[in-house]
């Protein structure tokens, strides 16, 4: 099986689980002091999805790190830093959250700040349902009408966009992203890096390998190998490597 099973067995232990009291909160962190206010890696797109979520929790944004942007320049009014100056503008390594749509680089990006010992709170929009039972690791993103239900695990930087269901027992690995209103479905396992497009549905119990990338629209009913591309309905292989800005 394409999916590290020893990996996701980790992730049940060491995910940060949260009461439904707390995530109701918006944060991993019972003391909402240690995490306010937060620097948003990414000032694209993605980022400022970020910034409204924040704003949805009362979280404050102190900057964002964007080397595509000049050091010095505000983006909506918050100042952009660089990685360099994070420890002459903080006295000690402010939380983090990494707002990078591809899942690739969200990765690349989360590693270097957690060699800076940055904590990364999961940010849980109050408009998603998060299961008492769930658990979720640091660094993810649940947005708008996402759905964590009874038994799934997220692992570290997980992205659900608005609409995704992660459903019963299902496992989102490290770093995927669940695309808008797409469904992964009860017992599912979805590798690390893994793309699942928009409006796509993975049938119940697949497995879903590292790396791959489930097309918009796609209706999985077989496992899928790690590195490969589906789409359709059902899904089939269009092709076996990275797309480029997934
Ligand atoms: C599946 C996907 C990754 C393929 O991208 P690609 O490798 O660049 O593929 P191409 O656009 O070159 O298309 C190759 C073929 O697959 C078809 N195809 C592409 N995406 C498809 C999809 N989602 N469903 C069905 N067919 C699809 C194309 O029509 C084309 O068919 P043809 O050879 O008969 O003309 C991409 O189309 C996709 O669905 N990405 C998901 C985007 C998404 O939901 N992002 C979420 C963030 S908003």
């Amino acid at each position: 099986m394409a999916v590290d099973v020893a990996n996701t067995v980790k992730h049940r232990r060491t995910a940060s689980v949260t009461s439904l009291r707390e995530t109701k909160k918006g944060c991993d962190v019972s003391n909402r002091a240690e995490i306010d206010p937060i620097v948003t890696f990414g000032a694209g797109q993605y980022g400022l999805t970020v910034l409204e979520l924040a704003k949805s929790l009362g979280l404050g944004v102190a900057a964002f790190v964007d080397k595509s942007l000049p050091e010095g320049s505000n983006v909506q009014g918050i100042p952009v830093v660089g990685f360099a100056a994070l420890r002459s503008r903080f006295s000690t390594p402010p939380p983090a959250v990494v707002a990078i749509g591809n899942c690739m680089a969200r990765e690349r990006v989360s590693s270097r700040v957690d060699a800076l010992g940055m904590k990364r709170p999961t940010l849980i929009h109050p408009g998603a349902e998060v299961s008492p039972s769930a658990e979720i690791a640091p660094g993810c993103i649940v947005q708008f009408a996402s759905l964590v239900w009874t038994g799934a695990v997220l692992g570290r930087g997980v992205i659900l966009s608005p609409g995704a269901y992660v459903t019963h027992d299902a496992v989102g690995g490290d770093n995927c992203m669940v695309a808008n209103q797409a469904s992964v479905g009860g017992q599912v396992r979805v590798g690390a890096r893994v793309l699942v497009g928009q409006s796509a549905s993975l049938c119940l119990g697949v497995s879903v390998g590292d790396d791959a990338v489930v097309g918009a629209g796609a209706v999985v009913v077989r496992d899928v190998g790690a590195g490969q591309v589906v789409a359709g309905v059902p899904a089939r292989v269009l092709s076996q490597g990275e797309i480029d800005g997934r």
